[in-house]
């Protein structure tokens, strides 16, 4: 038997008992005559003595040698502690080793394994097996796992059934590029990894399954940030029978759970605001709630007043930053610099100090007097002591850089309290959006949402403003997960890739499949997708999702522990019917 018991689990009521732990060595402490080693595995640390004149010679010895991440079985008495140590849950006790074996060697490993590491984050990926014998990664995965759990008890609970859906199968358009897998029994012929399970969750609603869920992994072939990773887990969803609301009542008690049973949060209900509203009071589709600083749009006020910069300017908008009248000139100067980064791009940034007498300092008093800085102030919601930071330009544009430079400052501020949940339902999404790059319209969120019913006959007319039935979960300013309700005849959904550029042959031989099963007698249905990681890294606490992944890639999407991806020789390729050229 390797072990009696863990390196977590000794207390000192078991004080005097003999017990076998197995384990890594942490770290190891010779004094010549006593060596201390901390003893690690997945439960904790527990702390083993050897001391010359309790333990046999040969064990003395053979302790001596032990180097870090040695894996070992020792045996022997659970003693009290001389000096306590109150920051771990073994800390009162230790074991009087009489018996050690040596079960491997290991490495000197490239970087120390304890809470905070030197290793930098490359160095942490190659090795990532070490990197898990951390705490705060180990604890990562096992808070995971929990998320998992309650996530597969709820929806079970409510009557769903997981189903799963295959992997090697065709493109299902999500916006992203596909991963594609050569075939060998099929010369020339590819499979797409799915970028989710859309197309099948459907096909499961007309299969009769009525309330569907997987926890999927899911393949996207697009540029990588902190948020995303090129394979992630989606906790997928669809309802047959069900509107927008029903599946927002669900999702909403899905979420409510796990805010109170992993933090022990408990929330009212989700508030919920419309694209539009989103858009015009914090510039962004998926606005942090948690704190102000709403934007106030200033064209009313602001044009007209021979600042021709303002006059020009499709929208002129601001928002009032809490204490900003403290910032100095050289503060106000960086910021200012700040915005007109290229990530960033605004042209410049008008600012209005609020001085504690209620009078107000702007940069551009040559054109404004106190009274027209006053209406500023109350479109902002500025106080006396805030500062006013606005920007002009195009409304897409300047929405955008309003509302990185209101996260930057919230960030500053500490406004972004990681212990706060504030979730958010955005819904009446458009269903379409404009692609400059191609010069035509793509579906929002993907071609099988349905448009509201009522705004079909605006297609026409004006494509842009047609509203979908589809809905974000936001949870502190991250899109945590979202849905639609779906098209399910057949003439709608031919309607809507006619919309999207797709030739009726495109559309058939693309999708076909579905159009076709939407001839036998589809249910009406809707759905939505939360991103696991996504919900597990903010849960945690955190907005990187890689250290909620036990092997993540890395920004060029490559794991550099097992160096994927890699060649294949030239006997693959051809087998697979695929030549490189040189
Ligand atoms: P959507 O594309 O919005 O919807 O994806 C759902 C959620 O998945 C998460 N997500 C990601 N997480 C990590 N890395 C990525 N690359 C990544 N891409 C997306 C986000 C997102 O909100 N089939 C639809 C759902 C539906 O309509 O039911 C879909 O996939 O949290």
């Amino acid at each position: 038997m390797y072990r009696t018991t863990t390196c977590g689990a000794l207390r000192s009521n078991d004080i005097g008992s003999v017990v076998t732990l197995s384990g890594w060595v942490q770290k190891t402490r010779d004094k010549g005559f006593m060596i201390w080693v901390d003893l690690r595995d997945r439960y904790g640390i527990t702390q083993l003595i050897f001391d010359e004149d309790r333990t046999p010679k040969e064990i003395m010895e053979s302790a001596k040698n032990l180097g870090r991440e040695y894996v070992i079985q020792v045996t022997g008495k659970v003693i009290e502690r001389a000096s306590k140590n109150p920051s771990i849950p073994t800390g009162d006790i230790e074991i009087l080793v009489t018996e050690l074996i040596v079960l491997n060697q290991a490495k000197t490993p490239p970087f120390t394994i304890e809470n905070e590491t030197d290793g930098g984050e490359d160095l942490r990926m190659k090795y990532r097996y070490l990197d898990i014998r951390r705490n705060p990664i180990k604890e990562n995965l096992i808070f995971r796992h929990k998320v998992t759990l309650e996530v597969r008890k709820y929806l079970s609970y409510e009557g769903f059934i997981e189903v799963e859906t295959p992997y090697l199968i065709k493109s299902t358009p999500e916006g992203a590029r596909d991963f594609v897998v050569p075939s060998r029994m099929n010369a020339g012929q590819f499979y797409a990894l799915p970028q989710s399970p859309q197309t099948f969750k459907q096909l499961l609603m007309v299969g009769g399954m009525d309330k569907y869920f997987q926890i999927v992994k899911c393949f996207r072939d697009e540029d990588l940030r902190a948020d995303r990773q090129p394979e992630f887990t989606q906790i997928d969803c669809e309802m047959a029978f069900v509107e927008q609301e029903d599946v927002l009542n669900t999702f909403e008690g899905l979420t409510k759970h796990l805010l109170k049973e992993i933090k022990g949060v408990a929330v009212e209900k989700f508030p919920r605001m419309t694209y539009n509203e989103a858009m015009q009071r914090y510039g962004n589709d998926k606005p942090d709630i948690r704190f102000g600083m709403e934007f106030g749009e200033l064209n009313d006020v602001a044009q007209h007043k021979n600042f021709n910069v303002f006059n020009n300017a499709e929208l002129v908008v601001g928002i009032a930053v809490p204490g900003g009248n403290n910032y100095s000139r050289k503060e106000i100067d960086k910021l200012i610099n700040w915005v007109k980064r290229p990530q960033i791009g605004a042209l410049g940034m008008v600012y209005v100090r609020c001085n504690e007498d209620g009078s107000y300092k702007s940069s551009v008093d040559k054109f404004y007097n106190q009274e027209d800085l006053a209406k500023w102030a109350e479109k902002t919601g500025a106080n006396t002591g805030d500062l006013i930071c606005v920007l002009s330009g195009e409304k897409d544009k300047v929405r955008a850089q309003l509302s990185a430079l209101r996260m930057e400052l919230a960030e500053r501020l500490g406004l972004r309290n990681p212990n706060v949940f504030a979730p958010l339902w955005v819904v009446d999404f458009p269903l379409l959006e404009w692609d400059e790059e191609t010069q035509r319209y793509h579906a929002m969120h993907h071609p099988f949402t349905s448009p509201k019913p009522e705004q079909i006959p605006l297609l026409k007319t004006n494509p842009g403003a047609v509203k979908a039935n589809a809905y974000d979960l936001v949870l502190n300013g991250n899109e945590i997960g979202g849905g639609s309700i779906r098209i399910h005849d057949k003439q709608t959904q031919a309607m809507m890739f006619d919309y999207l550029g797709f030739t009726p042959e495109e559309a058939k031989e693309q999708f076909g499949f579905l159009m076709n099963a939407f001839e036998y007698g589809a249910p009406p249905h809707g759905g939505i997708a939360f991103g696991l990681d996504r919900l597990v890294a903010i849960l945690g606490g955190q907005e990187t999702i890689r250290d909620f992944i036990a092997f993540p890639k890395n920004n060029s999407g490559r794991d550099v522990m097992i160096d994927a991806p890699a060649k294949i020789d030239q006997e693959q390729l051809k087998e697979l019917h695929l030549s490189i050229e040189k």
